[in-house]
């Protein structure tokens, strides 16, 4: 397959970089994960705002068409529906500092692989998840997208051993969102998730799933959301760029609802994935 490393399209297994690199000694880097169906990318301008957030919050700039460089790697790796995954770190110094070295060239790669058309799978095809609830020891700023994922990784393997998918956080008696993903409840017909000021991503899917709610009439609150309510839930959902919505049917040892994907889900996946298409 075929990369985007610092101005090259070329194989992976011929991408080098440094090991003085930033994003590798201390996680000094920024990433985006984009949807392409049919080769175009799915609600490109948010991810690139959000890419210019998290960058801003780190002051790194970089000059590139991030556009161009990202559709033309879709184009070589043959088009159609691909996940892209986009980073970019301070660069590398001369040695290993903690202390940022001014005027680094920052590091710029990209990579892509195919993913699963769920529009043309249907809602039928959608598995509803299982999802472990624990801490989220964080830190305080998840509204950048940065990289240093490990306490991430950590509590999807703690999800694993629990034969769960995904595992949503808790801090100070509010859910926040999941490992890599926003989360949902549905109560009464009314949706609910957290507000952006819990120290969370601001989802690029959750911000399409509250504007779907909006142009449906559904009503829907950004309110915290605590572990009870969770449970007690009629239907859970959870929200990324590469899983869209799913349906959670268990948390921990608590089933949610009828233990089946719920109403309100399969209306909000048809219309999602309608715009996935359009
Ligand atoms: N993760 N919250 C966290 C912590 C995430 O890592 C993600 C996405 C989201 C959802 O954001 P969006 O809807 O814009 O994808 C929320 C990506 C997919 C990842 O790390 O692979």
């Amino acid at each position: 397959d075929i990369v985007y490393l610092n101005g090259q399209f070329l194989p992976s297994d011929q991408a080098k970089v440094s090991v003085f690199d930033r994003g590798f000694l201390f996680g000094d880097s920024v990433y985006e994960v984009i949807p392409f169906y049919q080769g175009v990318g799915f609600r490109l301008d948010e991810h690139l705002q959000r890419l210019e957030y998290s960058l801003r919050a780190l002051r790194i700039s970089v000059d590139i068409d991030i556009r161009g460089v990202l559709s033309t790697l879709v184009a070589s790796n043959g088009g159609g529906n691909m996940s892209v995954y986009l980073q970019i770190t301070r660069g590398a110094a001369e040695k290993r500092s903690h202390v940022i070295t001014e005027g680094l060239t920052p590091t710029v790669f990209a990579c892509c692989q195919p993913i699963r058309d769920i529009y043309t799978d249907g809602s039928e095809a959608v598995s509803g998840i299982k999802v472990i609830v624990t801490a989220d020891l964080r830190w305080r700023r998840c509204d950048i997208k940065s990289n240093g994922l490990l306490p991430n990784i950590l509590v999807l393997q703690q999800a694993k051993e629990h034969h769960a998918q995904e595992a949503l956080l808790q801090r100070d008696g509010h859910l926040t969102e999941g490992a890599s993903c926003n989360f949902f409840i549905v109560e009464r017909g009314v949706l609910y998730t957290p507000p952006l000021d819990t120290g969370i991503l601001s989802g690029t899917t959750r911000a399409l799933i509250l504007e779907i709610a909006d142009l449906q009439g559904i009503p829907r609150q950004e309110c915290p959301i605590d572990y009870t309510r969770l449970i007690n839930a009629d239907e859970v959902w959870i929200s990324s760029s590469t899983r869209a919505i799913v349906p959670v049917l268990q948390v921990d040892d608590q089933v949610i609802g009828n233990g089946k994907k719920g109403p309100l889900w399969k209306r909000f996946f048809e219309i999602f994935t309608r715009y996935q298409h359009d």
